[in-house]
């Protein structure tokens, strides 16, 4: 004869295991990462990141496609108090955004890689193909944060010239974009997006 506290175990399993088969191949936990993602302009200042966590970051965005497999983008993460202060005045209005965060990204792409054969562009895209893997790898890089419990903000406005001053960048690399990292402070809410008819066609 079963005790109470028997069945009712037996319940919770029963419950633990269908909410377990229920989450299986769903794609829910995906689409709950996605939507949990925003881009966040103020952090909490007194949590810090790892270099370990950022490599695991990294070692994620490393796994997105790029033109054949060339992996032509390159990291310079800024950790140090000091080299984040440096980039403030480099940054214009997003110096604001970034003053709190403990990492800073900035991230680049090596010329003539991407959609070149020979040192020839393979078609009239040139060499834009590099932006478009440093597009891919940085989504990747976004998502793995959020994953990990962090924010971010992809930011398109700063100097790149003054990044590549302030961070040795070779010539031979293009400056995309900067990326804050850190635990975000306050709830952005979602900015909404266009209706599928206008940005899609179906044939
Ligand atoms: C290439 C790129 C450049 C961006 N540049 C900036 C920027 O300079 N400053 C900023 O505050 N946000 C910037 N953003 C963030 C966008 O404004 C943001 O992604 C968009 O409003 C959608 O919001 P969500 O990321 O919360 O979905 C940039 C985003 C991308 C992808």
């Amino acid at each position: 004869m079963r005790t109470k506290y028997q069945v009712a175990l037996r319940s919770l399993w029963a419950v633990v295991f269908i909410l377990l088969l229920s989450s299986c191949g769903s794609g829910s936990t995906f689409d709950q990462l996605v939507a949990s993602r925003r881009s966040v302009r103020s952090y909490d200042a007194t949590k810090t990141i790892t270099e370990d966590e950022v490599r695991t970051l990294i070692a994620t965005a490393q796994e997105a496609p790029s033109w054949a497999n060339v992996q032509g983008t390159r990291y310079y993460v800024v950790m140090s108090a000091e080299k984040r202060a440096a980039l403030a005045p480099v940054m214009g209005n997003n110096a604001q955004n970034i003053k709190d965060v403990p990492v800073v990204l900035v991230t680049t792409f090596v010329q003539r890689q991407s959609g070149f054969f020979n040192d020839e562009p393979s078609n009239e895209l040139g060499d834009t193909w590099g932006a478009f893997d440093n597009g891919l790898s940085n989504a990747f890089l976004i998502l793995k944060a959020k994953d990990m419990g962090f924010d971010t903000l992809i930011m398109g406005l700063r100097d790149a010239e003054g990044l590549r001053r302030i961070l040795g960048i070779p010539s031979y690399e293009t400056v995309t974009s900067v990326i804050a990292l850190g635990y975000g402070a306050g709830n952005p809410a979602r900015p909404t997006r266009k209706d599928l008819s206008e940005i899609v066609k179906f044939f």
